[in-house]
């Protein structure tokens, strides 16, 4: 249970914390139908690994208290380069996201990414083992990133898609030669089986993805093929 409204979250510091959470869950379950009927609606056979899991999350909720990172602001500058199909979804999260619990999954300490990934990253997670839609069959949520970062190369047991909702990004699969870099604009998607070792960079625009983890640790944390330093 939430013992407080977030801090960082003046909308939500109200005097009827009842209200509050009423409001944290309505703002959850927005979001979890938009991210329901993105998936169900969308032709991408590569999402359609996926779709069994979205449906199928699971059953509790819980509250995750909102935690603001500057990612948050950098949210609505991708909707200008979002295409019609992805736009609704970063409309969504940009509606609820004082409500969201923004995340970034590594630390300075980690040395594992540099200055540029933690201070113009975050995630906002719906469905996860750690909720707000509590499962641990799959993971799903938003990532968004500034321009001009790097994501190194790393590996993880999950297999995963990401869906490029708004923005460009530099793939590198560092597995398929033929491959090995390519960009991907709002729209389209890349599907990293398991343990494929996998990176990106952002170019000029900021860039919102919409991700799916499933068939492995919802939390496990990536293991990086070099240290920063
Ligand atoms: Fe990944």
């Amino acid at each position: 249970m939430l013992d407080k409204p977030g801090k960082n979250c003046p909308e939500y510091a109200k005097d009827n914390w009842d209200d509050t959470v009423m409001s944290l869950r309505e703002a959850d379950e927005a979001l979890l139908s938009a991210i329901q009927a993105f998936v169900a609606e969308n032709p991408d056979p590569a999402i359609g690994r996926f779709k069994d899991g979205i449906a199928d999350w699971g059953e509790e909720w819980r509250q995750a208290e909102p935690v603001h990172l500057p990612a948050a602001e950098t949210l609505s500058t991708t909707l200008p380069t979002a295409p019609d199909q992805t736009r609704p979804l970063i409309e969504a999260f940009e509606t609820h996201k004082a409500s969201r619990k923004w995340e970034q999954s590594y630390a300075k300490a980690d040395n594992v990414v540099g200055d540029d990934m933690l201070s113009g990253y975050g995630f906002a997670e719906v469905i996860g083992k750690h909720g707000p839609f509590v499962s641990s069959l799959v993971r799903s949520g938003i990532g968004v990133w500034g321009p001009g970062i790097d994501y190194p190369s790393h590996q993880h047991a999950a297999e995963e898609i990401y869906v490029i909702l708004g923005g460009v990004a530099e793939f590198r699969m560092d597995t398929e030669p033929d491959q090995d870099v390519f960009v991907r604009r709002g729209g389209q998607s890349v599907y990293v089986r398991s343990m494929r070792t996998h990176a990106f960079r952002t170019l000029d625009e900021p860039l919102c993805i919409f991700y799916i983890w499933q068939s492995g640790d919802l939390r496990e944390k990536s293991s990086f093929s070099a240290s920063v330093s």
